[in-house]
């Protein structure tokens, strides 16, 4: 079965079809699909209205089955910052290394060398007739302020999950699908997808 997983952000295209490939679920990235849709805004005060709005929004225009995932890194010592701004946190179309940046700044602002932290995922499965499913996960950690690692992507240089002395960059792939926020709220998903008739 193929569904269509709405994002741009090539790490997550990895880490989801990784995920969903044992269970016969066949991800295909927007790119893939090749039809040209502008992007839905994403307005959201929130990591679950922002995961509804894509996966409705392209699941209605494609009429295939489309999953969005909307996550982002809530920092402790910001309030919760950045939270659903974590891909703009240092302005729009900033890049990884901008954002990186910006919350080394932040927490040396407040002479912090590190702060307790979560990321969150949110998925909304959305099919064309009008039905969805959706499911959230977190990992809690810390974030720290000298990145580590080249694996992964986003704030993964700087965020230590608890249990471990290595941040999310130096584990192994397979390693941080099985502890992470998208790991945990896949699997979840993969449980309500399994109960449902389809
Ligand atoms: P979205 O694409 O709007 O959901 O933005 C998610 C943003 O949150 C990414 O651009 C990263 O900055 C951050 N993020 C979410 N998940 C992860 C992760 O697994 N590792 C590192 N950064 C993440």
């Amino acid at each position: 079965m193929k569904v269509v997983f709405a994002t741009s952000n090539q790490g997550k295209v990895k880490e989801v079809r990784e995920a969903l490939k044992e269970f016969g679920i066949e991800v295909l990235s927007l790119r893939e699909v090749g039809k040209e849709l502008p992007p839905p805004e994403e307005t959201g005060n929130t990591f679950c209205e922002n995961a509804y709005q894509k996966a409705t929004y392209y699941s209605k225009a494609l009429e295939l089955p489309v999953i969005a995932e909307d996550s982002g890194l809530e920092v402790e010592a910001l309030n919760g910052l950045p939270g659903v701004f974590s891909s703009r946190f240092a302005g729009e179309n900033a890049t990884d290394e901008e954002n990186n940046l910006k919350l080394i700044e932040e927490l040396k602002k407040r002479n912090l060398t590190s702060s307790p932290a979560r990321y969150v995922s949110f998925f909304f499965f959305s099919f064309p007739k009008g039905f969805g499913l959706w499911s959230e996960g977190e990992v809690k950690g810390k974030v720290i302020v000298e990145p580590k690692g080249e694996g992964g992507f986003g704030y993964d240089p700087l965020f230590i999950p608890e249990g471990y002395g290595k941040t999310m960059a130096e584990l192994p792939l397979k390693e941080k699908n099985r502890i992470s926020h998208r790991g945990r709220a896949i699997k979840k998903l993969i449980e309500l997808l399994k109960k449902v008739n389809w």
